[in-house]
C-alpha cells in the first residue's frame, strides 16, 4: 500500500502497489475474496482487455470504450447481471431490483420508478439539510483538534437522509453503529463466498455464510419492524397517512400484472434502496474528506465557495448549482475511489470483443476503478485533480472513461439525489469545520462490495 505525497498540486492518493504479474493462483484464491483490487496487475491499467481463467471460469475486463458501452448500453440485454454479484448480495437483498435481471427486473422496475418521485431533487432537499444539521450538531463538540472516525459519521449522516426519505423518521445514533458494523462485517464474509461462489470451486466457509447470514439478519432488524408496522395497517385498510417512499412501495401495483410486492419482497426493496443509498455515499463522502484533508489549498477553495454561495445562513435549494467547485471534487473523487467499483455482466451468447472468444457463461467484469484509473485513457490517472473537470483536455477521457453510476438501462436511479446530498454535505462542513490528517495514519483502501478503507478514515476536526 502506498502514499506517496507529492507537490501541493501533485497529490497522489493511496492505492495498491499493483504486482507486476500475475499472482500464482493459490495466491490469488487467498487474495481475490479479500480484496480485488489489489490483485489487479500492473499491466491491467493500460489493457484494453484483460483475461483471467479463475478457478473454472473466465473472467474478462474490457476497458475499451466502445467494448464497455457495448456491454452496459447497446447490448445491455445480452448481458445481465452475474451471478457474481447476486451470490453475494442475495444473503440480504434476496432477488430485489439490484440483482434481478429480465422480465424480473422490468417488474420491480415499473413498481419501483413512481416511488422515486419521493427523491426528486427539490422533495428531498429539506430532508437533506436537517441530516447536515443534526450531523453539524453532533461535531460541534469534537471539532476542537479530536479525533474523528470520519467513515462511520458520513454513514451516520447518509444513513439519516435515507431513512428520512424512506421511512419519514431520523435514524438514531444506536442504529446507525449497529448499521456500520453489521455493514462492515457482511462485507467481509459476502464478498468472499460471492467471488468463491461464482467459480466452480466448492465452497465449504461455513463461518463466512453464517456470518454473513448474521450481519443481514442483524439489518434486516433495524428496517423490518417499521415496514411490518406499516404494511399490516395498510392490510387493515387503513388510508397509509406517512408520505414517501415505503407507503409507495407498499401501494404500489404493477399496472400490466396487477400483482404487488410480498411483505418479503417489500424487506428486499427496502434494505436495498436504504443500502444502496447510504453505503456508497457514505464511502464517497468519507474519501472526498480525506482528499481535502491531505490538500488545504483545495479545502480551502471549498470553503470560501461555500461561504460565498451561502454565507452564514441555512442552505437554500438554488445553492447547490453554484457549488461547482464542490461538484468537481466530489466528481474527482468518484474517479479515484468509485463506491462501486467493479460491474460484473454475463455473457447469454458467444461473442468476439477484441481477439478474444466469449462463451455463454463466461462472466465480463466492466470496472469503474480501472477505467477510471487507466493510464491510456486519462492523463495523470494517479493524481488528485478536481479542476481537470473543468478543463477542455480531459473531456474525452469524462465522456468515455467515467462511470461511477454506471451506464444504459441499469444506470445508479440515484445519481443525482447522491450529487446533491454530497454536494450539500461536503458544502455544509467545509463552511463551518476544518480536516486535518492524523499523523501516521493512511487509509487502505479495499475491493470488496464498495471501496472502503480497511484501516478506517480517521481525520483532525477544527472548528473554524
Ligand atoms: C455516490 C453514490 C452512489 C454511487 C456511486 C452509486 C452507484 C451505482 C451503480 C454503479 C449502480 C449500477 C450497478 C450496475 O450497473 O451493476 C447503481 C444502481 C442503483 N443505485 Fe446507486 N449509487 C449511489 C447512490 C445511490 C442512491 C443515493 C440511491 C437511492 C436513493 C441509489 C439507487 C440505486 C438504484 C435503485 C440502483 C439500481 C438500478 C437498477 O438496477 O435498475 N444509488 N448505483
Amino acid at each position: 500500500m502506498t502514499a506517496l505525497y507529492g507537490t501541493m498540486s501533485e497529490f497522489r492518493p493511496p492505492a495498491p502497489i499493483s504486482p507486476k504479474r500475475r499472482p500464482f493462483p493459490l495466491r490469488m484464491l487467498l487474495g481475490m475474496p479479500h480484496c480485488y483490487i489489489s490483485n489487479l496487475i500492473d499491466k491491467s491499467y493500460e489493457m484494453k482487455m484483460g483475461h483471467i481463467w479463475a478457478f473454472g471460469r473466465n473472467i474478462f475486463m474490457p476497458n475499451q470504450p466502445d467494448l464497455v458501452r457495448r456491454i452496459l448500453v447497446s447490448e445491455a440485454d445480452h448481458f445481465p447481471k452475474s451471478d457474481m454479484l447476486s451470490n453475494i448480495l442475495k444473503l440480504l437483498l434476496g432477488n430485489g431490483l439490484f440483482v434481478a435481471n429480465g422480465e424480473e427486473w422490468e417488474r420491480q422496475r415499473r413498481m419501483i420508478d413512481p416511488a422515486f418521485a419521493h427523491a426528486k431533487l427539490q422533495r428531498v432537499f429539506p430532508l437533506m439539510w436537517t441530516a447536515a444539521s443534526a450531523m453539524h450538531d453532533r461535531l460541534e463538540s469534537v471539532a476542537d483538534g479530536e479525533v474523528v472516525a470520519v467513515d462511520e459519521e458520513m454513514t451516520h449522516v447518509t444513513a439519516d437522509v435515507i431513512f428520512r426519505t424512506l421511512f419519514s423518521i431520523p435514524i438514531e445514533q444506536k442504529g446507525a453503529r449497529l448499521l456500520f458494523d453489521a455493514f462492515t462485517r457482511f462485507q467481509e464474509s459476502a464478498f468472499v463466498l460471492g467471488f468463491l461462489g461464482s467459480t466452480k470451486l466448492p465452497c465449504p466457509l461455513f463461518r463466512k455464510r453464517r456470518n454473513a447470514k448474521r450481519a443481514a439478519q442483524d439489518i434486516h432488524q433495524l428496517i423490518e419492524p417499521m415496514i411490518r408496522e406499516r404494511y399490516e395497517r395498510h392490510r387493515r385498510g387503513e388510508k397509509l397517512t406517512e408520505n414517501d417512499i415505503l407507503t409507495s412501495l407498499i401501494t404500489a401495483v404493477d399496472p400490466k400484472t396487477q400483482s404487488v410486492f410480498s411483505f418479503e419482497e417489500l424487506i428486499d426493496q427496502t434494505a436495498f434502496l436504504f443500502l444502496a443509498g447510504h453505503e456508497t455515499s457514505a464511502s464517497a463522502l468519507s474519501w472526498a474528506l480525506y482528499l481535502i484533508a491531505m490538500q488545504p489549498d483545495i479545502q480551502e477553495r471549498m470553503h470560501a465557495e461555500a461561504v460565498s454561495v451561502m454565507d452564514e445562513r441555512e442552505a437554500e435549494f438554488a445553492d447547490v448549482r453554484k457549488l461547482s467547485f464542490t461538484r468537481d471534487v466530489f466528481r474527482e473523487t468518484l474517479r479515484l475511489y468509485p463506491p462501486v467499483g467493479f460491474l460484473p455482466r454475463e455473457a447469454t451468447r458467444h461473442e468476439t470483443m477484441r481477439d478474444k472468444s466469449i462463451k455463454p457463461g463466461d462472466i465480463l467484469v466492466v470496472s469503474p476503478w480501472l477505467i477510471q484509473r487507466h493510464r491510456v485513457l486519462w492523463k495523470k490517472p494517479e493524481i488528485f485533480d478536481p479542476d481537470r473537470f473543468a478543463r477542455e483536455d480531459s473531456r474525452e477521457s469524462v465522456n468515455c472513461a467515467y462511470l461511477p453510476f454506471s451506464l444504459g438501462p441499469r444506470i445508479c436511479m440515484g445519481a443525482a439525489f447522491a450529487t446533491q446530498e454530497a454536494m450539500l454535505l461536503l458544502a455544509g462542513l467545509v463552511r463551518r469545520f476544518r480536516f486535518e490528517p492524523v499523523a501516521g495514519h493512511v487509509p487502505k483502501p479495499v475491493g470488496r462490495l464498495t471501496i472502503r478503507s480497511e484501516n478506517g478514515i480517521r481525520l483532525k476536526m477544527w472548528r473554524r
